[in-house]
């Protein structure tokens, strides 16, 4: 009976240890994961698909943008959206916003990353011939899916750009400008001279 009941617990623990997860977690992504990643996220704004942001985005995707937030409110405080709240709380609402907006260039300027979040210091012109840069950092989350064609798939985002230069590129905010200085010449001394001289 002894014998039975050791050999018994030997084989369950044997089984626990096949059956039974590692220590270890998700793999830390790569460097090229993560430029994937970041060309994965820039593709959404630069050549926007459904197909891709299916692939490239959790079914929970969530993205906070106070920045955006102030684009649809076109700069007016009283909303409609709250600057401090979500500005997609799922990848559908993702598709259905982000997927009628026009495409914009994507200028990747920096990229770091973690085992499983990317941060990308990005530039884009808003229009051609738009007066002002717009440069914008973004955080994102993934979470790691062995069997999904990227298997770091962007979860979380969190996009802050300067909004006030786009504001000025739309045409929304328009800035009173100081006059430019009258263009300098080696005879001008200035408005000191006399007035027969001037
Ligand atoms: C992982 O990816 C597969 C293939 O795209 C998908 O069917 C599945 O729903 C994904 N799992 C999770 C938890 O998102």
């Amino acid at each position: 009976m002894r014998t039975s009941a050791v050999a018994t617990g030997l084989f369950a623990a044997a089984a626990y240890a096949t059956s039974a997860p590692t220590c270890e977690g998700p793999p830390c992504m790569t460097a090229a994961q993560a430029q994937t990643v970041a060309t994965n996220f820039g593709d959404l704004i630069s050549a926007y698909s459904t197909a891709n942001a299916e692939a490239y985005l959790t079914a929970d995707y969530t993205d906070y943008s106070s920045s955006v937030n102030t684009l649809i409110d076109y700069g007016c405080p009283a909303g409609p959206v709250p600057l401090d709240a979500p500005t997609f709380t799922s990848r559908a609402a993702f598709i259905q916003g982000q997927g009628s907006q026009p495409d914009i260039p994507f200028n990747q300027e920096n990229l770091w990353y973690t085992c499983d979040t990317v941060f990308i210091r990005w530039s884009t012109t808003v229009a051609p011939g738009s007066p002002e840069t717009v440069t914008g950092i973004i955080a994102a989350e993934t979470v790691y899916n062995a069997t999904a064609a990227f298997p770091f798939q962007i979860q979380t985002v969190y996009s802050e750009f300067n909004s006030g230069a786009w504001l000025v590129d739309l045409g929304v905010f328009k800035p009173t400008c100081p006059p430019p200085p009258p263009p300098k010449n080696k005879r001008s001394v200035g408005s000191n001279l006399p007035a027969r001289m001037a």
